[in-house]
């Protein structure tokens, strides 16, 4: 089966063709097309995403972005009628609030002709609502033009399976399983008994992890997104063997339950650096000191979380999982000291930032969700609030 993948959530305009042999979760997958284009550019000029600037380039690119990736796939069209008038202003009318978006698609069907694709998986939520309109709608203009059903897909799922997918196949977990999620917008852990039930246990009470660290960067003077430059500099201040900045707090560490809250090591960042222009080995001092107390903070809360539902798995997704520092101490966790009997998942690098491999696996494993065109078109909505295990 060939699964037509779309992300456009935030600030990466990606989509994928997966091959699908077998059921999910146990299909083999051959990733056969994937074109991403990441707005880091765009909004590093800005220090952040805006979702109106988001949601214009998703729709300049997203065409191209489809070209691309049926190019690589070599895929070409099947059968193709010419569209009719009426056919013409359901595009129009589809596309209607994504400005010039149905010409680009009328003359990619024109010229390239109908893909032929079994069904498309688009992320729904959570996301920026304006960026995640665009996606949703071209997937209803592309069901319309092809006839393929829609899957529509939490991006948050696709980042656990983004986890334990090694190219080809996704990893047999053992249940129950925990996710520590961590994003711009999402710090969460959620307790996987089995695929598809999802609870989440533990989520941040204010900012995310991810947000943190690019305001942390900020206050820094780095660029957007801070969470990569925050990474080198406290490698730097590793090597170098700094000594501490600043002692900064480990928020909700010892509140009895799984949640987190970053607001306030931020603000103890910023009072840290009072009103000092910071030398730059006082910046990668800092930028360590920060570090280490977010990773110390969530490492703690995953830990309880494993003892308290005895888990087996344990998977960390999401954009910071790039992160090193984070990544090392989760990769520990498995060892003799600590839970030898766990499994730890980690993403490659190139799918722990969004993209849309992983929205075409979180499709797979909800085909018996798809919808056809017509109900995709009539029903589905953006929901950039959408919180996994939550419904
Ligand atoms: O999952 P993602 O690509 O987009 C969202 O769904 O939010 O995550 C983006 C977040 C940003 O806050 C970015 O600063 C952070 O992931 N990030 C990192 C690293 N790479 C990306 N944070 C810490 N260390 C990194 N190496
Ligand atoms: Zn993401």
């Amino acid at each position: 089966m060939i699964i037509l993948s779309i992300e456009t959530s935030c600030d990466e305009t990606a989509i994928s063709i997966i091959e699908a042999v077998g059921d999910f979760p146990t299909a083999t997958y051959e990733v056969i097309g994937n074109a991403l284009f990441t707005q880091i550019d765009i909004h590093r000029e800005f220090g952040g995403v805006f979702p109106a600037v988001a949601k214009r380039e998703h729709i300049a690119t997203i065409v191209p972005m489809l070209e691309m990736a049926l190019k690589e796939a070599k895929i070409t069209a099947g059968f193709t009628p010419s569209l009719n008038e009426g056919e013409h202003a359901r595009v129009h009318e589809l596309l209607s609030r994504e400005n010039g978006l149905a010409d680009q698609v009328i003359s990619f069907y024109q010229s390239f002709g109908r893909p032929p694709i079994d069904v498309i998986a688009v992320t729904t939520g959570p996301g920026l609502e304006p960026a995640l309109w665009v996606g949703i709608n071209f997937a209803k203009a592309l069901s319309y033009l092809t006839n393929a059903s829609v899957i529509p897909v939490d991006h948050m799922e696709g980042h656990i399976l983004a986890s334990i997918f090694d190219g080809h196949h996704l990893a047999g977990l053992q249940f129950p399983a925990v996710a520590l999620l961590v994003s711009g917008g999402h710090t969460e852990l959620i307790l996987i008994k089995e695929w598809g039930h999802y609870e989440k246990i533990g989520q941040t009470r204010d900012d995310a992890v991810g947000e943190a660290f690019d305001k942390v960067a900020r206050l820094l003077g780095l660029p957007y997104p801070g969470g990569p430059e925050i990474g080198r500099l406290a490698d730097e201040a590793r090597q170098a063997n700094l000594p501490p900045f600043a002692t900064l707090p480990l928020p909700m560490l010892h509140s009895k339950d799984l949640d987190f809250s970053f607001s306030g090591l931020k603000t103890a960042v910023l009072y840290a650096i009072a009103d000092q222009v910071l030398l730059l080995e006082q910046k990668q001092a800092l930028a360590r000191d920060f570090e280490d107390a977010a990773v110390t903070v969530l490492t703690e809360k995953l830990k309880t979380a494993i003892e308290q539902y005895s888990i087996k798995s344990v998977i960390l997704g999401g954009g910071v999982a790039s992160n090193k520092r984070l990544r090392h101490a989760i990769n520990s966790l498995s060892s003799p000291q600590l839970f030898p009997d766990i499994k730890t998942y980690l993403p490659e690098l190139s799918l722990s930032t969004d993209n849309s491999v992983m929205i075409g696996l979180a499709g797979h494993a909800h085909l018996d969700t798809s919808l056809t065109p017509q109900e995709f078109a009539e029903t589905i909505k953006a929901d950039g609030n959408k919180v996994l295990g939550q419904s």
